[in-house]
């Protein structure tokens, strides 16, 4: 099974060590050997204890994903274009491919499930949505004998440190907000992220998972946190609330309603606990009840996590051989007997 990383930023850089760290483990997940074929950069430089051979990158993405002896590509890119553009071609030339890309899932997914369905290969994505989260799989797979009635999520990491800093601290928004930024996790640019464009793509993604339809980027209401004041902050604390960026999609009136804004929550509500950088959705389902998925949603490890979990779901599929979700899928660990702790 043969790779192609195109990225190698924050995310690209954990999958890449990653698929070269643990090749051996995977390959016996999988059932074949898995192998990083190339990588596709913008520049290249030195990369000083990433454990990858420097000949595998390359700045030619399109060349990259034109190889015949490419079986997979993981796209990391980010962005509209070049990345549809790479996908699509991908797709054309019989590679499967997974993308962490909510932005371009979520503004033309249409475009590229079609291409998949037209070439037969497989499009995965889980690491669109709140990182190391799983949430995109039970949505489509272990929920979807259910009746999904509402999601709740905390789906931008960003936006969730600077509103609990105001919370905790009695900051405003222009502090927390550079705080945010000098520890890393705002982006120098963070627009998408305040103003609720990250969290919308991704509010769109679950939405169309959730309610089986496809609900485009354009019919999800947006509204960020630039105007949530510490005064805001401050009252609702005061009322047993607390303020935060929500995606929420439910069933209104038999239609799908998306929507991104600042809401107040009572603090005994689990998604009151969610705090720093972290991101949580709530499903409620008319068999299941409530639940909650909570972890880190972004950054390179933890995304990468849910990258190489969609890189191993595609290599079983297409390996056919691949074990199943009943099997065991390992080699020979000692099992400890019950008591012997
Ligand atoms: N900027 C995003 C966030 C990164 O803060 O959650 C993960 O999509």
């Amino acid at each position: 099974m043969r790779v192609a990383l195109l990225g190698c930023g924050v995310v690209g850089s954990e999958v890449a060590r990653l698929i070269v760290e643990n090749g051996d483990d995977l390959a016996a997940r999988v059932g074949r050997p898995l192998e990083l074929a190339g990588i596709a950069v913008r520049r290249k430089r030195e990369r000083p204890g990433l454990p990858v051979d420097p000949d595998l990158f390359t700045t030619d993405a399109t060349g990259l994903v034109s190889r015949d002896d490419i079986d997979l590509v993981v796209e990391v890119i980010g962005g509209i274009e070049p990345a549809r553009s790479l996908i699509l071609a991908a797709m054309k030339n019989g590679a499967s491919v997974v993308s962490a890309n909510k932005a371009l899932l979520a503004e033309d997914g249409a475009t590229l499930f079609a291409a998949a369905q037209e070439h037969g290969v497989d499009l995965y994505y889980e690491a669109a949505v709140a990182g190391a989260i799983p949430i995109l799989r039970p949505l489509r797979e272990s929920l979807v004998g259910d009746q999904v009635q509402r999601v709740l999520g905390i789906v931008n990491g960003t936006t969730n440190f600077i509103l609990s800093s105001m919370d905790e601290t009695g900051a405003g928004f222009a502090e927390a907000l550079d705080e945010a930024t000098a520890l890393g996790y705002a982006e120098a640019d963070p627009t998408a992220d305040v103003e609720g464009f990250d969290a919308a793509a991704k509010a769109a993604i679950l939405a169309s998972l959730a309610f089986h339809t496809r609900v485009p980027l354009g019919a999800v209401h947006r509204e960020g946190i630039t105007e949530v004041t510490a005064a805001d902050v401050a009252s609702a604390k005061a009322m047993g609330h607390v303020v935060k960026l929500l995606a929420i999609a439910e069933l209104v009136d038999g239609a799908v309603a998306v929507r991104v804004h600042p809401a107040m929550i009572p603090r005994e509500h689990p998604l009151a606990s969610v705090r720093d950088a972290f991101n949580a959705v709530f499903v409620q389902s008319a068999a299941a009840g409530q639940l909650m998925f909570y972890g880190r949603g972004a950054g390179g490890a933890p995304t990468a996590s849910a990258v190489l979990g969609d890189l191993v779901a595609v290599a079983r599929h297409r390996t056919g051989g691949g074990l199943g979700p009943g099997e065991s899928s390992y080699a020979d660990l000692p099992v400890r007997p019950m008591g012997d702790t």
